[in-house]
């Protein structure tokens, strides 16, 4: 049974397992301890590991600032064409060579560069997304902003949404979503971008792991620009789509869908989820990255209206990060859920949510059946199926572990 998100929630009496946490905690902290446990060599690598990710937690702002200079330096574009060497590397930003060979043996360490023959330097492992990928270096560039928003991380936790990132978000706070796109214009126009160049690998994500040779008819809500609906429109080519989202965003995705000549597959639907009823016709409706923008109250909302707007039989797809850490991933994945807890904190008043939180929402509105759909990266994204049905709920069918 996965744990609530919503700490407030949990009441629990303490349990063995606590008893036990506690005495491990004492013996961690016995001083001998960490010197025996580095002589023996049974031990060594667990002790040596404990430190490297403490480390690695204290540099983290570091290996960022790292990857957002070699970013702003364009270094994995330049070197995706040819490796190249320290001198003319500096040429080409004009930093001093004396400096930027500390950016450059960074990203080596980092694994975000490599050394190669004759003094030269070519792309790592982890730099090759970054030269293949415009959306990564956006996301990259995006995140300056949360960074300066947690420069003082108690003042930002005292006072989350005063920062740059609340202003970039113009919906995603307990205020009125402007129905015209006005002075806020340029606002939609810049997430609108993002969320197209960032959303390519959820697409894939849903692509590879859902069959949508049953469905007739999509409706996506909170669509954007209309990435994931053109990509569906090429993979599907069966299915007709129908677009919600805010009509300044929409007006953005018209001419999208005009360049892509999708425009007699696609109907579009201005509106807010806030105060318009979902649009009828689909049966199969996405939410895409869109709940964990806003709270409880307001996702239990819009899925009643997806489920109005539903026929008996319809299906609703939920896909967006969800929360790993009570998930089999272990530890290595559960610290994404850390960036996701503050990027939603800073954003507005959403919030990430566990696959079983999300499937209790649906279920409070109509859905049954609920099931999780498999995918290879959850990283990306998690995905929750739900169908709108006469049957009773079984009991089964709406356990998402
Ligand atoms: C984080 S973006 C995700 C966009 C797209 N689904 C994706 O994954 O790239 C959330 C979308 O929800 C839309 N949205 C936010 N509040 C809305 C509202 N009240 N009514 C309709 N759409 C809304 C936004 O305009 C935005 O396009």
């Amino acid at each position: 049974m996965s744990q609530p998100l919503d700490l407030a929630a949990i009441g629990t009496p303490p349990t063995f397992k606590d008893a036990l946490q506690a005495r491990l905690e004492r013996w961690y902290a016995h001083p001998g301890l960490y010197r025996w446990s580095l002589s023996n060599p049974l031990t060594r690598w667990l002790t040596r590991r404990r430190t490297r990710r403490l480390f690695d937690l204290m540099a983290g702002f570091v290996h960022s600032q790292v990857l957002l200079a070699c970013v702003r330096l364009d270094l994995f574009r330049t070197l995706q064409q040819a490796p190249a060497d320290l001198d003319s590397l500096a040429q080409r930003t004009g930093l001093a060579p004396s400096v930027l060979q500390r950016l450059i043996l960074s990203a080596v360490a980092l694994g975000l560069l490599e050394r190669r023959s004759q003094g030269r330097f070519g792309l790592g492992p982890l730099g090759v997304p970054l030269a293949q990928h415009d959306g990564i270096g956006q996301m990259i560039e995006h995140n300056h902003l949360l960074y300066q928003d947690m420069q003082d991380p108690l003042q930002f936790l005292g006072n989350a949404w005063r920062g740059g990132m609340a202003d970039y978000w113009p919906y995603a706070h307990a205020k009125p979503v402007p129905a015209a796109a006005g002075p806020d214009m340029d606002k939609f126009t810049r997430y609108s971008e993002l969320m197209a160049a960032s959303q390519g690998f959820v697409v894939q994500e849903i692509l590879s792991s859902y069959f949508f040779d049953e469905h007739r008819c999509v409706l996506d809500v909170g669509a954007g620009r209309g990435r994931f609906v053109s990509e569906l429109a090429a993979h599907a080519p069966h299915l007709k789509f129908k677009m919600f989202d805010l009509p300044p965003v929409l007006a953005l995705a018209s001419e999208n869908l005009q360049a892509k000549g999708l425009q007699d597959r696609v109907s579009l639907h201005p509106g807010s989820f806030l105060q318009d009823p979902l649009p009828e016709g689909a049966d199969l409706i996405t939410l895409v990255r869109v709940a964990h923008d806003h709270p409880d109250a307001v996702v239990l909302q819009v899925l009643q209206k997806a489920h109005d707007a539903l026929p008996v039989g319809g299906t609703l797809l939920l896909a967006e990060p969800m929360a790993q850490s009570d998930q089999e991933a272990g530890p290595a994945d559960a610290s994404v859920d850390a960036y996701f807890h503050f990027y939603l904190l800073a954003m507005g008043d959403g919030r990430l949510r566990s696959p079983q939180e999300l499937s209790d929402l649906m279920k409070a509105a109509g859905f049954t059946h609920i099931e999780r759909v498999a995918n290879a990266m959850p990283i990306h994204t998690q995905i929750l199926l739900g169908r709108k049905s006469k049957c009773l709920p079984s009991y089964f069918g709406n356990s998402v572990n």
